[in-house]
C-alpha cells in the first residue's frame, strides 16, 4: 500500500526548495488517495450489517440472523462466504492491479495511473450505488480494488518524488492518517444512512465513494509529471524545468544531477527481484514479508471491516452497533495522531512493543468478557450493560494500540529500511503480502468467529506475542538514521550482521556492479 514508498529525508543532502503550491496540490491529491482507501476499508462492514441490504442481496444471511433464537449459537449468524467475498474481493483486485500498475507507472508516468485509478474507482462506486444484483456488488468492489491498486501504487511514489525531502517522513504518516479518517467518515455515514426510512441508505454509503474518486481525478489532472518520471521517459530538459517550478527556485542543479544519476543507476539493476534473494538482502526480505504479515495478524481488520457485525453478534442492536463502530473509528484516527507526534522522539521499537502489549491485554479481556457470557455454545442469555461497556472500551483501547504502532509503522518502517537498489522490488513484496493477508482475514473472519468463537481473540493475541518477540529480537531501531546510513544499522545488529557483513566483505573483493 501507499505510504510505504515515501522515504525519510537524508541528513547529508540539503537541496534547496520550499513547500510550493504544486507540492501542496500533490499532498492534497495524496490525501484523497488515502481517503479512498480508508473509505473502502470502513464502509463494507457497516453496509453488511444493514437489514435492507442483507434482505436484498443476502437473503439467506438475513433469514439466519432473524430466525435465530436467543438460545441458538450467536457466533455463526453471519457465517457466509459470499457475504465476506463482498468485502474481500476488493483486496484481491487491488493486489492484481498494483502489479500491473507498477508497469504503467514506469511507462506512462504516475499521473496517468492516478487518473486511471480514479476512473476505475468512480465506475466501481457507481456500480455499487446502483446495484440490483450480487454480481454488481462484487464486480463493483473489484473495480474499486483495481482503482485502489492504481492509486496506491502511483500516489505514494509521486509524493516521494515531488515532496521536498524534509517532509517525506511526515507525509508517510499523513497518508495513514488519511486512511483512518476515511474509515471514520465511512463509519459516520453508515450510521447516518442506516437510519433512512426507505431502506436505501446503503446505496448512499456505497455510492458516495465516488466523491473522493472525482477529487483524485481532478487533482491528478492539475498535477505536473514528476521530474523522475520525465527523466525515466527520456525527457530530461522538461524534467529540469519542472523541478525548478516544483521547488520554487532555480538552484536545483545538484538535485537534478542526483536524479539523473539515480535513474541511470536504477536502469543498471537488471534483476532487482533475484537480487532480493541474495543472502545480503536477507534482513530486508524477511522484514518485507514479516511486517505486513504480522500487521494483518494483529486482527485489526476484524474491527475495521466487521466491527458492526461483531457488535451485532455479541448482542448489540443495529444502531448501537453502527454507533460503536463509529466510536472505534474515531479512536483509530485520534490515536494515529499520537504516533505522528511521538515516532521520531520515542522511536519505532518502543511504539511497536508498547502497542503490542496494549493490544495483547485488550484481546485477552475481550476474549474473557465474550467467553464468560457466550461460552462455547454462543448462547448468552440476557446481556448486562457492563458487558457492552467493557467490550466497547477495550476494543477502543486495542484500536488505539494498533493505531500508534503496527498501523503506521507497518508502512513507515519498510519504507526506510530497503536500500535503493532493491527498494521497488521489496516494496512490491511488502504491498502484496499486506494485500494477501488483508484479503484472507476479510474472507475468513465470519467463519473463524463461528468456529473459534471467543477463542478468535486469543488466536490474534498469540500472534501479537510472537510479533512483539520478533520486533524485540530482530528489528533494529531506525529513528533518526539517515537513509544512506541504514546499512550500518544491519551491520551492527547482533543477528543480522552475519548476513550483511558477508556482503560488505564480498564488496571488498568484487566491486559492486550497481550501486544506486
Ligand atoms: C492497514 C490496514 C488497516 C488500517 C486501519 C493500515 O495500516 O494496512 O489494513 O485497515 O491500517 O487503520
Amino acid at each position: 500500500m501507499a505510504g510505504g514508498f515515501i522515504e525519510k529525508g537524508s541528513s547529508e543532502k540539503n537541496y534547496p526548495g520550499k513547500l510550493t503550491f504544486r507540492v501542496f496540490i500533490t499532498c492534497v491529491t495524496a490525501a484523497f488517495g488515502g481517503l479512498i482507501f480508508g473509505y473502502d476499508l470502513g464502509i463494507s462492514g457497516g453496509v453488511t450489517s444493514m437489514d435492507p441490504f442483507l434482505k436484498k442481496f443476502f437473503p439467506d444471511v438475513y433469514a439466519k440472523e432473524h430466525n435465530i433464537k436467543p438460545t441458538d449459537n450467536q457466533y455463526c449468524k453471519f457465517d457466509s462466504q459470499v457475504l465476506t467475498l463482498f468485502t474481500s474481493s476488493l483486496y484481491l483486485a487491488a493486489l492484481v492491479a498494483s502489479i500491473f500498475a507498477s508497469k504503467v507507472t514506469r511507462a506512462f508516468g504516475r499521473r496517468l495511473t492516478m487518473i486511471s485509478g480514479g476512473v476505475l474507482f468512480l465506475a466501481g462506486a457507481a456500480l455499487n450505488g446502483f446495484a440490483q444484483q450480487v454480481w454488481m456488488l462484487i464486480v463493483g468492489r473489484m473495480l474499486l480494488g483495481f482503482g485502489i491498486g492504481c492509486a496506491n501504487q502511483s500516489v505514494p511514489i509521486y509524493v516521494s518524488e515531488v515532496a521536498p525531502y524534509k517532509y517525506r517522513g511526515a507525509l508517510n504518516m499523513l497518508f495513514q492518517l488519511a486512511i483512518t479518517i476515511g474509515i471514520f467518515v465511512a463509519n459516520i455515514l453508515n450510521y447516518l444512512f442506516a437510519k433512512m426510512e426507505n431502506g436505501e441508505g446503503w446505496r448512499y454509503s456505497l455510492g458516495l465513494a465516488g466523491v473522493p474518486a472525482i477529487m483524485i481525478i481532478i487533482g491528478a489532472m492539475f498535477l505536473p509529471d514528476s521530474p523522475n518520471s520525465l527523466i525515466e521517459r527520456g525527457q530530461a530538459e522538461k524534467a529540469k524545468e519542472e523541478l525548478i517550478k516544483i521547488r520554487g527556485t532555480n538552484d536545483v542543479d545538484e538535485e537534478f544531477k542526483d536524479l539523473v544519476a539515480a535513474s541511470e543507476a536504477s536502469k543498471q539493476v537488471k534483476h532487482p527481484w533475484s537480487s532480493l534473494l541474495k543472502s545480503e538482502y536477507r534482513p530486508h526480505l524477511t522484514m518485507a514479508i514479516a511486517i505486513p504479515f504480522f500487521q494483518q495478524l494483529t486482527g485489526m481488520n476484524v474491527i475495521t471491516f466487521y466491527a458492526p457485525v461483531l457488535f451485532k453478534t455479541i448482542g448489540f442492536g443495529g444502531t448501537a452497533s453502527l454507533m460503536s463502530a463509529m466510536i472505534t473509528g474515531g479512536c483509530n484516527a485520534l490515536a494515529t495522531l499520537v504516533s505522528i507526534f511521538t515516532v521520531d522522539k520515542v522511536g519505532r521499537r518502543k511504539l511497536f512493543l508498547e502497542g503490542g502489549a496494549q493490544m495483547f491485554i485488550c484481546q485477552l479481556v475481550i476474549a474473557a468478557a465474550i467467553g464468560s457470557k457466550f461460552g462455547t455454545d454462543g448462547n448468552p442469555g440476557v446481556l448486562p450493560k457492563w458487558f457492552a461497556l467493557t467490550v466497547v472500551v477495550f476494543i477502543c483501547v486495542y484500536v488505539a494500540g494498533f493505531a500508534w504502532s503496527w498501523g503506521p509503522l507497518g508502512w513507515l518502517v519498510p519504507s526506510e529500511i530497503f536500500p535503493l537498489e532493491v527498494r521497488s522490488a521489496a516494496q512490491s513484496v511488502n504491498v502484496s503480502v499486506n494485500m494477501i493477508f488483508t484479503f484472507a482475514i476479510a474472507q475468513v473472519f465470519t467463519s473463524m468467529l463461528c468456529h473459534m468463537k471467543f477463542g478468535l481473540f486469543i488466536f490474534f493475541a498469540f500472534f501479537v506475542i510472537v510479533m512483539s518477540i520478533f520486533i524485540y529480537k530482530f528489528l533494529p531501531e531506525t529513528k533518526g538514521v539517515p537513509i544512506e546510513e541504514i546499512s550500518l544499522v544491519w551491520e551492527n545488529h547482533p543477528y543480522w550482521n552475519k548476513f550483511v557483513k558477508s556482503s560488505a566483505q564480498k564488496n571488498k573483493i568484487a566491486a559492486p556492479d550497481s550501486q544506486v
